[in-house]
């Protein structure tokens, strides 16, 4: 046993060594190990099948530094297919490991896999989730930091803590249950509750919450102030964030520091994330709430979707009692949210990852090279199936990714045929993607057809958002774009019967996932890809394939199965254990020649 051990620690030693070798070669590496399985738990009081990482719901917080390499061991046990994604991680030149299925392969149940990539040229808050069949619905999501290098400045002092709060809608029913309701052709419905941290509510009030359910609480010091970063990682719901007595001071989104100004809440739609800077400057006499209440619903029969946590101070005298804060009471007024997304405004002289300000980057005066005007509308059959569309085309995925496709040359595996503006004639299905030009700039506005609230994502890039509005875009409406200081972040509500327009430079080399973050319509194919292509070949804009690539679809045959018996005696952790073994034999071989 203690030889063993001496071994461990010594491997151990031998691990750091190699980091920290390859730190002052290259940039530092940070290494995670995620081992997806299910647990049972009961957020809500009822105990159900949850999708944990390392047997923990929520999974891990990944904390990095920009320009760190960032190395996540995934291993699947889970009974199906598993693939990581890490929304608004812009994954520069590698959708290589960007883990949706037009880039890649998924992992097979009992198999593992290692993510490899670098986050470059990014600070702020983000989150990662399981991408495929509806498992985000179950878990296996977690918070997602890239923190400054320090001789970079953050425009606002150090905080005394930092603190990820997941909130997102949830429900009792399984993802594979969801599902079902969805393969029929049945909408979801209300869900079951919202939670905070994987947790329930607080039992702010007798009749709506069962007693024993375990509640999330978040202790700071009187004085103080703190960083919150709030991902709202749900299905579908759209959420206000806010927390009783105390000023939200938003300063951060998905990646850009916007404009610092109080709000008392601010709506959350899924996919996205912010950081506040909170100061614990209230009196304690109690300790106070910290709600997310589901948004643009009736309220009386939504009451129950509403999650509460609890802001504890060190000298609190009591609990939390009473009502909970008030929502935005704008039930006659459409346009006070939407003016609370134009108020989010992007920093022009905050320094951004690079030492250059970011202010240097004029949108406004570049010419844009290409225009897609895309529109979703309410659901709708084709060949007796219920589909979600974007532009009149539901998305199918290809069976061979289509960055693999492109590798192998692998003819058919897609179309590159999206159309500029929505289709008339009748809805259908396809593998159509965007025909992005490489270093163009382009113009997408998003067109919601819908009643209900969405919020679109693309991966590999930030884009800004210089527009919203209500009814139907036009030529003219772009007198109303901010040229300015509109945010770049990767994900944008889009109001029901409304539009938003967003401006991406298309500078990043790869097949990009362009999406709604609302699980059920994506589920049902409300997305689509971005295919930008060097046409000069080199690997400075896009990396090459990594070497554990999976096959599948058309080139299933390249693959060569895993040894899935290994699985459950392995000794080395991380994706140091090689690295370590040859290091060690350098040593020896060192030792024997001098
Ligand atoms: C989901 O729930 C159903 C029961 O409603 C159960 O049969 C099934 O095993 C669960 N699936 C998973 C993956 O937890
Ligand atoms: C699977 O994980 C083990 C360590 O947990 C590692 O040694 C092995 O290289 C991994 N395999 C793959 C294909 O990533
Ligand atoms: C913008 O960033 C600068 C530079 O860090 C900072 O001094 C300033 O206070 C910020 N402005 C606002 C309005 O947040
Ligand atoms: C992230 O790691 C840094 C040290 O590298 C530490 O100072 C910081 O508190 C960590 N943040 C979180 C949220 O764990
Ligand atoms: C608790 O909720 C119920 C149902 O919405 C409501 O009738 C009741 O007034 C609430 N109780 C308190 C103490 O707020
Ligand atoms: C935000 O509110 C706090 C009080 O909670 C106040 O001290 C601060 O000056 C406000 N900041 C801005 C930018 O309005
Ligand atoms: C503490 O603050 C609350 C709300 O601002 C106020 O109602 C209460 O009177 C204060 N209590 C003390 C002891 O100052
Ligand atoms: C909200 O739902 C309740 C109960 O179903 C209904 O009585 C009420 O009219 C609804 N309110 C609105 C504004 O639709
Ligand atoms: C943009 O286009 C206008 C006219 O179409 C042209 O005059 C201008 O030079 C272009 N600007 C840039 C930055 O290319
Ligand atoms: C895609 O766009 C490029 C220009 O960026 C063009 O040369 C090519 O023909 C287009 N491909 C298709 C299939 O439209
Ligand atoms: C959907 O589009 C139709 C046709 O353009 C329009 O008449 C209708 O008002 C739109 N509905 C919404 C909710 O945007
Ligand atoms: C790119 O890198 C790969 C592997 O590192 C190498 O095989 C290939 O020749 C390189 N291609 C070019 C155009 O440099």
């Amino acid at each position: 046993m203690a030889a063993s051990s001496t071994f461990r620690y010594s491997l151990l030693f031998v691990c750091i060594s190699v980091f920290l070798s390859f730190a002052l070669a290259d940039d530092p590496t940070v290494s995670y190990k995620f081992e997806y399985s299910y647990i049972t738990a009961s957020p809500l009081g009822v105990p159900q099948q949850v999708i944990a990482i390392n047997g923990k719901f929520p999974g891990p917080t990944i904390n990095s530094t920009t320009n760190n390499n960032v190395v996540v061991n995934v291993r699947n046990k889970l009974d199906e297919n598993l693939l990581i994604t890490w929304a608004g991680i812009q994954q520069k030149r590698n959708s290589w490991q960007d883990g949706v299925l037009g880039t890649n392969c998924p992992i097979p149940p009992k198999w593992n896999w290692t993510y490899n990539f670098q986050v470059k040229d990014q600070i702020g808050s983000y989150f990662y989730f399981p991408s495929l069949n509806f498992q985000r619905a179950s878990g296996g999501f977690g918070g997602f930091i890239i923190n400054p290098r320090s001789v970079i400045p953050t425009p606002f002092d150090n905080p005394a803590g930092d603190i990820i709060v997941l909130i997102g809608d949830w429900y009792i029913r399984n993802h594979t249950d969801l599902r079902k309701t969805l393969d029929a052709g049945k909408a979801l419905g209300m869900p079951d509750g919202v939670l905070i941290n994987g947790k329930g509510p607080y039992r702010y009030n007798d009749t709506l919450v069962p007693d024993n359910i375990d509640h999330e609480t978040i202790n700071v010091e009187p004085g103080k102030t703190y960083r919150i970063r709030v991902s709202n990682v749900g299905v579908s719901t759209s959420l206000n964030f806010r927390i009783q007595n105390h000023n939200l001071l938003l300063a951060e989104t998905e990646g850009s520091y916007t404009v610092q100004q109080n709000y008392t809440s601010l709506d959350i739609h899924v996919g996205q994330s912010y950081s506040f800077l909170i100061t614990m400057d209230q009196n304690a006499s109690s300790d106070y709430y910290i709600v997310a209440s589901a948004r643009f619903v009736n309220e009386s029969t939504w009451r129950r979707v509403t999650g509460v946590g609890i802001l504890h101070y060190s000298n609190s005298k009591g609990k939390a009692s009473g009502p909970l804060p008030d929502p935005p009471q704008d039930q006659f007024d459409n346009t006070f949210s939407m003016n609370q997304a134009r108020s989010i405004r992007w920093n022009v002289s905050a320094s951004g990852a690079r030492p250059n300000p970011q202010g240097s980057f004029r949108y406004g005066s570049i010419n844009v090279t290409e225009v897609y005007l895309i529109k979703n509308t309410p659901w709708v059959t084709i060949n007796g199936k219920t589909r979600a569309t974007l532009s009149g085309i539901s998305f199918v995925n290809p069976t061979t990714p289509i960055r693999l496709a492109d590798q192998y040359k692998v003819k058919g595996a897609y179309k590159l045929d999206f159309p500029t503006t929505p289709l008339t004639g009748p809805p259908k299905m396809e593998t159509s993607v965007i025909n992005g030009t490489y270093r163009g700039f382009m113009e997408v506005i998003f067109q919601n057809n819908e009643t209900k609230m969405h919020s679109y994502h693309a991966d590999g890039y930030a884009f800004f958002v210089v527009g919203m509005g209500y009814g139907e875009w036009t030529n003219d409406s772009r007198g109303t774009y901010n040229k300015w200081d509109g945010i770049a972040r990767s994900t944008t509500q889009v109001y029901p019967g409304a539009w938003t327009a967003v401006l991406i430079s298309l500078d990043n080399v790869g097949i990009w996932n362009l999406r709604t973050e609302n699980l059920d319509s994506w589920y049902l194919g409300q997305e689509t890809y971005i295919r930008i292509v060097n046409p000069e070949i080199n690997n400075k804009t896009e990396l090459p394939m990594p070497d554990n690539a999976l096959f599948c679809g058309a080139l299933s045959r390249m693959q060569t199965p895993q040894d899935t018996s290994l699985a459950t005696s392995v000794v080395f952790s991380g994706g140091c254990g090689w690295v370590a073994a040859v290091v060690m034999m350098m040593m020896i071989f060192q030792m024997l020649v001098f």
